[in-house]
């Protein structure tokens, strides 16, 4: 039998905690993986970990920078990589930065999960904000299936 891979996701989720309802759905069903709040002081090393999971609020359409500035010191070469975002407004081309990272650290990219986070940014504040109720039940099981999807 195969060993099982090491898993952590490394995240960062502040507007409202949005993309912590997705790894706190996937910690909660799958208990072997390791969480990394990057705004919080961690026990962990990637370097002890087989599989990294890469998770984020998009922030002006990218991956939050404190997130993205801590993986261009910290993420070790010839990992397995995965993304995981939550937006106010979908759009492609949010995982373009995590996909270049994993790739100059010769990692191997097995995929995404992306979908909409209440978002009161600006000026949708005034409006009350827009992708309201989001992530819905449906997209946080969305985001463990995909999980589950990667293998053990
Ligand atoms: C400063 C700021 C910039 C944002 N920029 C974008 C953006 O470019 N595209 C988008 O779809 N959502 C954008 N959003 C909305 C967030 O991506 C969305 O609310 C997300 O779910 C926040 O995740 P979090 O609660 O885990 O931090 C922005 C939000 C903030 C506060």
């Amino acid at each position: 039998m195969e060993p099982e891979n090491r898993t952590i996701i490394v995240f960062y989720s502040k507007h409202h905690r949005n993309t912590q309802l997705l790894v706190d759905a996937i910690k909660k069903r799958e208990p072997a993986v390791a969480l990394m709040n990057i705004s919080e002081i961690s026990p962990y090393y990637l370097s002890d970990f087989d599989r990294i999971g890469i998770a984020s609020g998009i922030y002006y359409s990218r991956f939050a920078k404190p997130l993205m500035k801590y993986l261009e010191v910290h993420l070790p070469e010839n990992k397995k990589v995965f993304a995981m975002f939550t937006c106010g407004q979908m759009n492609s081309g949010y995982t373009k930065g995590v996909k270049a990272l994993a790739e100059k650290r010769n990692c191997e990219y097995l995929g995404e999960y992306g979908c909409l986070g209440f978002d009161t940014f600006g000026p949708f504040k005034l409006m009350g904000g827009i992708s309201k109720g989001h992530p819905s039940i449906t997209e946080i099981t969305g985001a463990v299936d995909f999980y589950r999807s990667l293998g053990k």
